[in-house]
C-alpha cells in the first residue's frame, strides 16, 4: 500500500524506481478512485530485486487490485517466467485487465477471478500448475486470512524459494499490547500469528523490511 511518501520513501522513488506511463496511468487511476492501496514504486524495486536475487521464475500472487504490483513482478521474470495473480473483486479485475492488455509483459501472467480461499485449493489440483516448482508467493489480499495463504504456501513453495507479505505492520497495530481502535481484534490477532509463523528460525530465513507498511520476506527453508 503507498502511504504519503516520506523523504527517504520519496527520494529512492526518484532515483531508483521510476515508473513508466502504464505504471504512472494505473497509480493516477488508483489515486482519482481513492482505491491507493497498491505498494510503492520503491516496494514495486524492491520485489524486482528479491525476484533477480531469488532467480524466482513462478509466482502467485493473492491480491491484484488494478495490477500494479502484478506489472512490477512480471517485468522482473525472465523469458518464460510466470505470474498468477487471484483477485475476486469485479472492478478491480476490469481494471486489471486493462493494465494487462496494454503491457509487454501480458504473455507472462495470468489472472484468475475469485475468492482466493477457493482459487487457491484449485489451482493446487490443476495438473499444468503442479509441473512446475513454484518459487514465489505474494500475500497482498485480505489481512484476516493471511495465516490460511501462508498455510497454502507453505504446501506449495519450494524449499529455499520466498515468501512475501505487505502490510505486516497492520498500519502500526502489529506491535501494540491490544488491537487500537478501528482494527478488529481478530484481525490484529491473526496478523500476530502470522509474524509469529514467519519469524520461527527453525522454517524460515526471514524479516519484515521496514518500509512505510511492513514487508515480510522469508526464504522457506524446508
Ligand atoms: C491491497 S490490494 C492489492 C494491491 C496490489 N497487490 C498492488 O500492490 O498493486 C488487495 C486486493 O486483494 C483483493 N482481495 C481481498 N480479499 C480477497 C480474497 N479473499 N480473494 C481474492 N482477492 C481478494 C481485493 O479485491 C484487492 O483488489
Amino acid at each position: 500500500m503507498s502511504r504519503q511518501p516520506t523523504p527517504a520513501t520519496h527520494y529512492i522513488r526518484s532515483l531508483y524506481a521510476a515508473q513508466d506511463s502504464l505504471l504512472e496511468g494505473i497509480d493516477n487511476r488508483l489515486k482519482s478512485i481513492n482505491m491507493d492501496i497498491h505498494i510503492g514504486a520503491d516496494e514495486g524495486k524492491l520485489l524486482q530485486l528479491l525476484i533477480a536475487l531469488r532467480e524466482i521464475r513462478t509466482i502467485v500472487e493473492i491480491g491484484t487490485l488494478a495490477g500494479y504490483s502484478t506489472l512490477w513482478m512480471a517485468r522482473a521474470l525472465p523469458e518464460g517466467g510466470h505470474i498468477t495473480t487471484l483477485n475476486k473483486e469485479p472492478q478491480h479485475i476490469a481494471m486489471a485487465r486493462e493494465s494487462f492488455s496494454k503491457s509487454e509483459v501480458k504473455h507472462k501472467i495470468t489472472m484468475l477471478e475469485g475468492d482466493a480461499r477457493e482459487l487457491l485449493p484449485r489451482l493446487s489440483a490443476n495438473p499444468d500448475f503442479k509441473k512446475t516448482p513454484l518459487d514465489m508467493v505474494f500475500i497482498d489480499a485480505d489481512k484476516i486470512s493471511y495465516n490460511h495463504y501462508l498455510d497454502w504456501a507453505e504446501t506449495h513453495v519450494r524449499k529455499g524459494g520466498l515468501i512475501v507479505a505487505d502490510n505486516t505492520f497492520l498500519f502500526g497495530a502489529v506491535w501494540q499490547d491490544s488491537p487500537p481502535e478501528g482494527v478488529a481484534p481478530t484481525t490484529w490477532k491473526e496478523m500476530r500469528r502470522f509474524n509469529e509463523r514467519l519469524a520461527d528460525a527453525k522454517h524460515y530465513m526471514s524479516t519484515i523490511l521496514p518500509t512505510q507498511e511492513g514487508l515480510s520476506v522469508a526464504i522457506k527453508l524446508f
